[in-house]
């Protein structure tokens, strides 16, 4: 059975001691998670070795970069390879958040490039897709996401797509308070598992965790996660609230 994920995007908000003591405050909720759900915060590149010391003794709780080069070690001042997330024992990235296609020009291609790196360290992809507010009001959202996957994706073989994880994040519902309702939600996810279908097959769709993101609170999560094909979430603002990322774990199926 595919994992129920809750995915904490700090994305760059709190200075390291805030950072240490919001997941003091989350741990401390003790919550235990059997092995079909998985915890994972997506930290900014300095706070990753000490969120990856703050989770060392808990059960499926994870630690994710919230972004990667697309290119092998070298001359890329600046840049965070996925051997450096590898050798300090970092699993997973988030890859290709709109904020990141957007503020930084990352294309479709480029991304293939970093889930490729991603998948030669053994370091699982959060790809995320997800259409803006006028392609939406245009009705080609789906077209959008389908173009997302296949550009993306789709040069991977089944074992390796297996290995993703992805998060649908509809650019309108981020950090806007504006949440997709269930059924855009679970529309979009039955669509995204169905794209995956077709190409991969239903045993490889199925074994696939799809998240949404945008705006999931604490008073929203459980609703949102009840959908069939919605697997967690990934949550920005709320996830830097313990109380309200504690009832978002709370509210995995
Ligand atoms: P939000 O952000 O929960 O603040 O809407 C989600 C995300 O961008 O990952």
């Amino acid at each position: 059975m595919r994992k129920q994920i809750a995915a904490a995007n700090w994305k760059m908000n709190l200075t390291f001691q805030q950072g240490e003591k919001l997941l003091d405050d989350i741990l401390i909720a003790n919550i235990q998670l059997s092995n079909d759900c998985q915890v994972i915060f997506a930290v900014p590149f300095p706070y990753l070795i000490m969120a990856k010391s703050e989770i060392e003794e808990e059960k499926n709780y994870a630690v994710a970069a919230q972004n990667c080069s697309d290119q092998k070690p070298g001359a890329y001042t600046g840049e965070v390879s996925v051997e450096m997330l590898s050798s300090i024992g970092i699993s997973h990235c988030i890859i290709g958040h709109s904020e990141r296609r957007e503020y930084y020009h990352e294309t479709n291609s480029i991304l293939a490039a970093k889930v490729d790196r991603c998948l030669e360290m053994n370091i699982t992809p959060i790809f995320c897709c997800g259409e803006s507010l006028k392609i939406r009001e245009s009705g080609s959202q789906d077209d959008f996401v389908r173009l997302q996957l296949e550009e993306s994706l789709f040069h991977l073989g089944p074992d390796s797509l297996k290995k993703i994880i992805i998060a649908y994040e509809p650019i309108w519902a981020i950090g806007t308070g504006k949440t997709a309702t269930t059924a855009q939600a679970q529309e979009m996810h039955a669509f995204i598992r169905s794209v995956l279908s077709n190409k991969y097959g239903s045993e490889v769709a199925e074994s696939i965790s799809i998240l949404y993101g945008g705006s999931v609170k604490a008073n929203n999560a459980k609703e949102l996660f009840s959908c069939p094909d919605v697997d967690g979430g990934l949550v920005g603002g709320a996830s830097l609230v313990a109380s309200e990322f504690i009832q978002i774990i709370r509210s995995l199926k």
